[in-house]
């Protein structure tokens, strides 16, 4: 079989058999096929798209490309959780001590920033010390000790997918949803929960543009899930507008600590309470009414705030830094954007949020790029929200004049305005079970 054929066949909008998908995952996992042939067959696929079958045949070529993660020896019911990537979103860091401290197991596995869209573990990586960089064996024993573990995804666990996601971040291929649903479906068979619950955005700043995709790609995921023996189930969740205000690396981190301390973003909390109320109905076999009121009780109590001190100091990290975030890495140079006149926000295009920050340093140009945590942008305003004359609309954080006007050039792009009072969309747009 020939790599350059493949590519053709996916060009002329032919459909990939399961031999060829098959080959060129093996392949290009063995460092036999080049970046550049793949890259090709990535914006072939996204281009010219793939039906349902070739889905669940890349999906398991991707997941049988290498181990799966053996949990039998966590006590109890382990669920996962997956953001199809939004911005802003630090939903993993408030909503898993959150789980947690509902004695329900978390084992996630989470991965870097993608295209404009940031990722749990660059967030993370703001705790000095702190390492997703773990042992199989580590990763067990945490979630058996601590009730919680994060790790990013090894060598070993759907490498095909760790590749794609790294290739298909810097050659705008993202965004295709039978590449979105094999990355993701791949990695959390993988990684052996019982039970996926998947946060899928829909809007601005999400891969799904509208709710119709959305919800295709959630009933796509839930059938691989279920069909694998999976319990599986979707959110379809509002990103026509950054969720929170904070959007960055540490500055996301402090806003989620914020939430742990009862005085964060509503639609944050709200998120966090709907995404893990199933959570923990599934592992607990309590409706997710039952399960929402054990979330706010260890909400107000602090218990999840001290889960994440817990599962901070178990990784690495400093626990203390989860009770003093000034701790946490903060840029040299701040610049506001302000009101040239009073009015009222109507819109804010997401997209361009995840790359103002991307281009404050916050998110990666080349794969090879380090980012920077410290830099980021603080929404003082959203949608519906009025302004009055010279009042910030929103705050960027960096260390580089250069940065911070790229930054300044690309949000002020991102907001638009009206004259009159606009309505905000539903946070929580369906379910898919
Ligand atoms: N998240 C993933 O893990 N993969 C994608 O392709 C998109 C979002």
């Amino acid at each position: 079989m020939l790599m350059v054929d493949i590519i053709r066949k996916k060009r002329d909008g032919g459909s990939l058999t399961k031999e060829e998908i098959e080959f060129f995952i093996n392949g290009y996992v063995k460092g036999e096929i080049p970046d550049y042939q793949v890259s090709a067959l990535m914006m072939a696929i996204f281009f010219k798209g793939m039906n349902d079958e070739e889905t669940g045949n890349l999906t398991l070529a991707m997941l049988h490309s290498g181990e799966k993660l053996d949990l039998s020896s966590i006590k109890g019911f382990k669920v996962d959780k997956h953001s199809t990537g939004g911005v802003g979103d630090k939903t993993s860091l408030v909503l898993t001590p959150m789980v947690a401290a509902c004695n329900v197991p978390v084992a996630k596995m989470s991965g870097r920033g993608l295209g404009h869209t940031g990722g749990t573990i660059d967030k993370l990586e703001s705790f000095k010390g702190f390492s997703t960089a773990i042992s199989n064996e580590q990763f067990i024993n945490n979630v058996n000790t601590v009730g919680i573990s994060i790790m990013g995804q090894t060598k070993d666990l759907a490498p095909a997918d760790k590749l794609l996601y790294a290739l298909r971040d810097v050659t705008a291929t993202v965004d295709n949803m039978s590449l979105i649903a094999s990355s993701i479906m791949s990695k959390k068979l993988a990684a052996g929960a019982d039970g996926i619950v998947l946060d899928v955005k829909s809007g601005s700043g999400a891969f799904m543009k509208n709710d119709r995709d959305a919800f295709e790609l959630a009933e796509k995921m839930v059938a691989i899930g279920k069909h694998s023996g999976v319990k599986t189930m979707a959110v379809i969740s509002d990103m026509d507008q950054p969720l929170g205000r904070a959007v960055g690396n540490a500055i996301e981190v402090r806003e989620a600590i914020d939430t742990l301390y009862g005085r964060g973003p509503e639609d944050l909390k709200e998120l966090c309470l709907t995404l893990g109320s199933y959570m923990v109905s599934f592992a607990k076999n309590v409706t997710p009414d039952e399960a929402r009121s054990m979330l706010h009780e260890v909400l107000e109590n602090k218990k999840a705030l001290d889960k994440l001190a817990d599962f901070i100091e178990a990784q690495g990290g400093d626990r203390n830094d989860v009770y003093n975030p000034d701790n946490l890495p903060k840029a040299s140079k701040t610049i506001e954007f302000k009101a040239d006149r009073d009015w009222y926000v109507s819109s804010i295009m997401s997209e361009d949020i995840g790359t103002a920050s991307l281009l404050l340093g916050g998110g990666r140009r080349s794969k090879e790029d380090v980012i920077d945590l410290s830099v980021g942008i603080y929404l003082n305003k959203k949608v519906g929200e009025k302004c009055s004359k010279g009042e910030c609309i929103a705050t960027l954080y960096g260390n580089d004049d250069g940065k911070l006007s790229e930054g300044l050039e690309r949000l002020r792009k991102a907001y638009d305005f009206s004259d009159t009072p606009v309505e905000t969309s539903k946070l929580i747009k369906g379910i898919v079970d």
